[in-house]
């Protein structure tokens, strides 16, 4: 791949940038903010480690959007961060106009390009670019679940002393409260996680995962997480660039899915050169259902309010 742009060159957007350098997944990387120094900054910076880490990706930060221009994938990371205390719904009505300056630049110079969400509430952010871009929705898409996914491996090996590598987990739904993780696919080297973890573990460990952005962003009070995000977007990334058709938690557009149409949800999706190549649909038990449902529900409320801005 020859050129990939980041939106947004705070900690996410940079985290990103030096991943995807790292992995020498495109010649070219374009790093965008509002803020020129910031962008110029990081860009500089990450092209400084590349004769340490051995990658000879092009970095070049700026404030002009016309340097999107044969962009393959536009990740877009600018918004509001969230403050302690405050919801992924909470920064929605800010995050709605910098995005939407964001994607006329992006239909203005990327007409082609894959666009791949991260700004929170990144359901309902997805959900409008695909309206706003009206492009189809293998290139219309969002990051949350591969991160909520990590989250909850990580949280399975802290508790069992088993290697994260060997621990698969599937977290669906929404980006919030209402995530929905999917057990009966949580496995240790195949094996399935009930066996290693009682019942009331793993309740704790569901719930530290729904808690994973907001217990980071207590700790650091000043920061959301951008280290575990930006790897995650980086994982996406890394499936489009090599075609590797791998199958990930991905916010997509749902066309009946899951019993559901004209909303953008987590769900599992395969990604590889175009995008989300097919939208895997898994058999849900009652209780699945049940909690996909309530998810959909609560992202729909913040639809309302996308459409009462
Ligand atoms: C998180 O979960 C910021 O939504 C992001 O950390």
């Amino acid at each position: 791949m020859n050129k990939i742009t980041i939106v947004g060159a705070g900690r996410v957007g940079e985290s990103t940038a030096q991943f995807i350098a790292a992995k020498n997944l495109c010649r070219e990387i374009v790093l965008l903010d509002i803020d020129e120094g910031a962008a110029k900054g990081a860009a500089l910076d990450i092209q400084e480690v590349s004769p340490i880490f051995e990658y000879d990706t092009r970095i070049l930060g700026s404030v002009d959007h016309a340097l999107m221009e044969d962009s393959e994938i536009i990740i877009i990371t600018a918004g509001l961060p969230r403050k302690p205390g405050m919801s992924r719904s909470d920064v929605l009505a800010s995050n709605i106009p910098i995005v939407d300056g964001i994607i006329d630049g992006v239909m203005k110079y990327a007409p082609d390009a894959i666009l791949l969400f991260v700004t929170n509430p990144v359901d309902v952010i997805t959900y409008h670019a695909f309206l706003k871009t009206g492009w189809p929705r293998n290139r219309v898409f969002g990051q949350a679940g591969v991160l909520d996914s990590s989250r909850m491996a990580s949280f399975i090996a802290m508790e069992t002393g088993f290697s994260s590598m060997d621990i698969n987990t599937m977290v669906l739904g929404g980006h919030g409260d209402t995530m929905v993780p999917m057990l009966r696919y949580c496995t240790i080297a195949g094996i399935p996680v009930e066996k290693f973890i009682s019942k009331d573990r793993m309740d704790a460990i569901i719930e530290r995962t729904r808690n994973g952005g907001a217990e980071i962003l207590a700790l650091r009070q000043n920061s959301s997480a951008y280290d575990a995000p930006a790897a995650s977007v980086v994982e996406m990334v890394d499936a489009i660039v090599h075609n590797r058709n791998r199958i990930l938690p991905t916010v997509c557009l749902l066309e009946g899915e899951y019993g559901h149409d004209d909303i953008a949800i987590g769900v599992p999706a395969m990604l590889g050169q175009n995008g989300v190549v097919d939208i895997i649909e898994l058999d849900m038990n009652k209780i699945e259902q049940a909690m996909f449902d309530h998810s959909v529900s609560l992202v729909r409320k913040d639809l309302a309010l996308l459409k009462a801005l």
